[in-house]
C-alpha cells in the first residue's frame, strides 16, 4: 500500500472510530462498530469481510491486526470494565482509559490541554483515533504528577501521558507532612502510585514519580544505546509487544521473551548476593524481596501491626492478622487494609509499589529503580536489621 492511501485509509479509520464514540473491537473474534447515536450494527458478518461505516475493508486498515492484538483493544480488560456498575468512568479517571477521555486530555475536543472535562461512556478502549488526530500528532510535551513537564519527546509523548503514574515526591511528601517519621498516623493511607508508569521510570528524577529521599541524588532519563532510547523503537508501534530479537542482536542472553530478564551489561553486585552476573532485572527483584522483607520487619517492630503485600488485590497492603507473613485470603479484603502507616513505612510501600507495578523497569531505568530501591531499604534500615550485605549505590 503507497504512503497516501495509507493516510487516506487510516482518516477513514479514524474517522469510524470516531464515529462509533471510540469503539471498534472484536467480540469472539468478530468486529462491532457499535455508535451511541445508532443502533449497533445487527448480526455481524463473517471475518474479513466486514466494513466500517464508510465501507473500507478493515482487512485493508493498515496496522489494524496488529493494534486488535494489543492490550489497548482488549475490550475484555478490567483497566477498560472497571466503572460497568457505576455506568460511566469519572473525570479523573477518563483521560488513560477511553479514547474521548485521552480526546479530551489532548485537547481534541476544542477544550484546553491538560485534563478531560467529562465523565466517558464505558465500552471504549484505546482505538485509533485516540493516538491518531492532528492534537495527539502535535503533542511532544510530557507533564507528569509531580508538575515536572519534559519536551520533544515525538510520539512518545503519546505513550507517556498515559504510562506515568498518578502520584509523585510532592504527593507523598504533602500527606506525610507534621509527622514524625517513626509516629503512626491513622489518618494515613496508602498511596498508589498506579501501573504500569514506564515513562516516569525512564525519566527518573526528571519526572519525580517514585519517592525519592532527601539528600541523595538521583539518575535522570534513562540513556540505552541508539536507536533503543524510546517506547516506540524498544516497543512494537501498534502490537507494543518489546522487540526481543532486536534485543537479541547484542544482549547474548536473549532467546525469548522470559530472557530479557537475563540481560546484563554493568558489572556491579547491587543487592549484596555476591552475584553480578545475573540479569539487572534479577537484581531489581532481589532487592524489592529485600525491601519487603525489610517493611514487614519494620511494620512489626515499629507500627507494632504486622503487614503483608499482595499484589492483585487492592489497596495491597493489609494487616497480617494471624501473624503468618503471608497474604491470606481472609487477609486481603478491604476493610482489613493497612492503616497503622508511619510516613518511613508509607514511603518505602510506595516504592515497593512503583517497581512491582512496572515490570519493565529493569530496562525502561535500571539505574534509577535500584537507587529508589536501595535507598527504601537503606531508610527502614535506620529502626530495623536488613539484609543489605556489601552494596554499590550506581
Ligand atoms: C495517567 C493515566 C491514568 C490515570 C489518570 C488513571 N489510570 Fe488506571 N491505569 C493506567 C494504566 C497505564 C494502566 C495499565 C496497567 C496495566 O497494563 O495493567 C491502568 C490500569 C488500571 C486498572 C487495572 C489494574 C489491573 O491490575 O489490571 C484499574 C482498575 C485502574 N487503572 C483504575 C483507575 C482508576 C479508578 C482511576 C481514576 C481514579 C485511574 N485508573 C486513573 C493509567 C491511568
Ligand atoms: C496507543 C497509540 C496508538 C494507537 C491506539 C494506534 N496507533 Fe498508529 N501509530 C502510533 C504511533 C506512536 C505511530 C508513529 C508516529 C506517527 O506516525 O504518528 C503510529 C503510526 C501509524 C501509522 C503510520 C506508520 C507507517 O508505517 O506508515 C499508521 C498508518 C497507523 N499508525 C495506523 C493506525 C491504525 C489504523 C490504528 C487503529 C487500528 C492505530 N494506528 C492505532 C500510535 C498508535
Ligand atoms: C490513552 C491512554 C494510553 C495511551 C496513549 C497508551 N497506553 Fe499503553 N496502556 C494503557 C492502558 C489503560 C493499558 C492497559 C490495557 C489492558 O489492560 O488491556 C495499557 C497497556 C499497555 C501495555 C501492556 C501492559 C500489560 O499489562 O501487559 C503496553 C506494553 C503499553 N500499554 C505500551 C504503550 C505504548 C508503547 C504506548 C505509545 C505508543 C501506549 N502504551 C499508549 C493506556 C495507554
Ligand atoms: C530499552 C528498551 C525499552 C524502552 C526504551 C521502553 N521499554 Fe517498555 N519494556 C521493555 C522491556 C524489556 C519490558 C519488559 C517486558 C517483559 O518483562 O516481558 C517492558 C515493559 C513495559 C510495560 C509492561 C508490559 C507488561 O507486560 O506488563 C509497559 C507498559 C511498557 N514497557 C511501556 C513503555 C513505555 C510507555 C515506554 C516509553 C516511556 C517504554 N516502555 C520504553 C523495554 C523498553
Ligand atoms: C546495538 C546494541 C544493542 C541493542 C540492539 C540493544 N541493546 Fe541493550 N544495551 C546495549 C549496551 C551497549 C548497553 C550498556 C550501555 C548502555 O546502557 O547504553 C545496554 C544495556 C541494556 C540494559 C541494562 C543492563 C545492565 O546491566 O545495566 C538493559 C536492561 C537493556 N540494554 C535492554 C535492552 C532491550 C530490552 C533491548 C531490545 C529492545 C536492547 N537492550 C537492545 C546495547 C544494545
Amino acid at each position: 500500500m503507497n504512503e497516501r492511501r495509507k493516510i487516506a485509509v487510516l482518516a477513514a479509520a479514524c474517522l469510524a472510530a470516531a464515529l462509533a464514540t471510540g469503539a471498534m473491537f472484536l467480540v469472539n473474534g468478530k468486529l462491532h462498530a457499535q455508535s451511541n447515536t445508532q443502533p449497533a450494527a445487527a448480526a455481524p458478518s463473517p471475518p474479513g469481510t466486514q466494513t466500517a461505516p464508510n465501507m473500507i475493508p478493515i482487512g485493508e486498515v493498515p496496522y489494524y491486526a496488529e493494534w486488535a492484538s494489543s492490550p489497548h483493544a482488549d475490550h475484555t480488560a478490567e483497566a477498560f470494565n472497571h466503572w460497568n456498575k457505576e455506568g460511566a468512568i469519572p473525570v479523573e479517571c477518563a483521560r488513560c482509559h477511553s479514547t474521548p477521555g485521552f480526546e479530551e486530555y489532548l485537547g481534541a475536543d476544542g477544550g484546553a490541554f491538560g485534563a478531560a472535562h467529562h465523565p466517558a461512556p464505558i465500552g471504549t478502549v484505546i482505538t485509533c483515533a485516540a493516538c491518531h488526530n492532528d492534537k495527539a500528532r502535535a503533542l511532544t510535551r510530557v507533564v507528569f504528577p509531580s508538575g515536572l513537564i519534559v519536551d520533544n519527546q515525538g510520539a512518545d509523548a503519546r505513550c507517556m501521558a498515559c504510562h506515568q503514574g498518578v502520584e509523585s515526591t510532592n504527593s507523598v511528601n504533602k500527606a506525610i507532612a507534621g509527622t514524625a517519621d517513626d509516629d503512626v498516623n491513622t489518618k494515613l493511607e496508602f498511596i498508589n502510585v498506579h501501573y504500569r508508569a514506564a515513562g516516569a521510570t525512564m525519566f527518573g528524577t526528571m519526572a519525580k514519580v517514585a519517592y525519592e529521599y532527601p539528600g541523595k541524588t538521583y539518575a535522570g532519563e534513562f540513556h540505552h544505546r541508539e536507536p533503543y532510547t524510546r517506547c516506540t523503537t524498544c516497543h512494537e508501534l501498534h502490537t507494543v509487544a518489546v522487540k526481543v530479537v532486536d534485543c537479541a542482536a547484542c544482549h547474548r542472553q536473549v532467546t525469548d521473551k522470559p530472557s530479557l530478564h537475563l540481560i546484563r551489561v554493568s558489572k556491579i553486585d547491587y543487592d549484596g548476593t555476591g552475584n553480578a552476573d545475573e540479569g539487572v532485572a534479577q537484581e531489581i527483584d532481589h532487592l524489592r524481596e529485600k525491601l519487603l522483607a525489610a517493611i514487614m520487619a519494620y511494620a512489626k517492630a515499629v507500627a507494632k501491626n504486622p503487614i503483608v503485600y499482595s499484589l492483585e488485590d487492592y489497596p495491597y497492603f493489609f494487616v497480617d492478622t494471624n501473624g503468618n507473613g503471608v497474604a491470606d485470603k481472609d487477609e486481603t479484603r478491604f476493610p482489613n487494609r493497612y492503616k497503622t502507616w508511619t510516613p518511613r513505612l508509607l514511603k518505602a510501600a510506595y516504592n515497593y509499589q512503583f517497581v512491582i507495578k512496572d515490570p519493565g523497569a529493569f530496562a525502561h531505568n535500571p539505574t534509577y529503580t535500584i537507587q529508589i530501591l536501595q535507598d527504601s531499604i537503606n531508610d527502614l534500615g535506620a529502626k530495623v536489621k536488613t539484609d543489605m550485605g556489601k552494596v554499590t549505590r550506581p
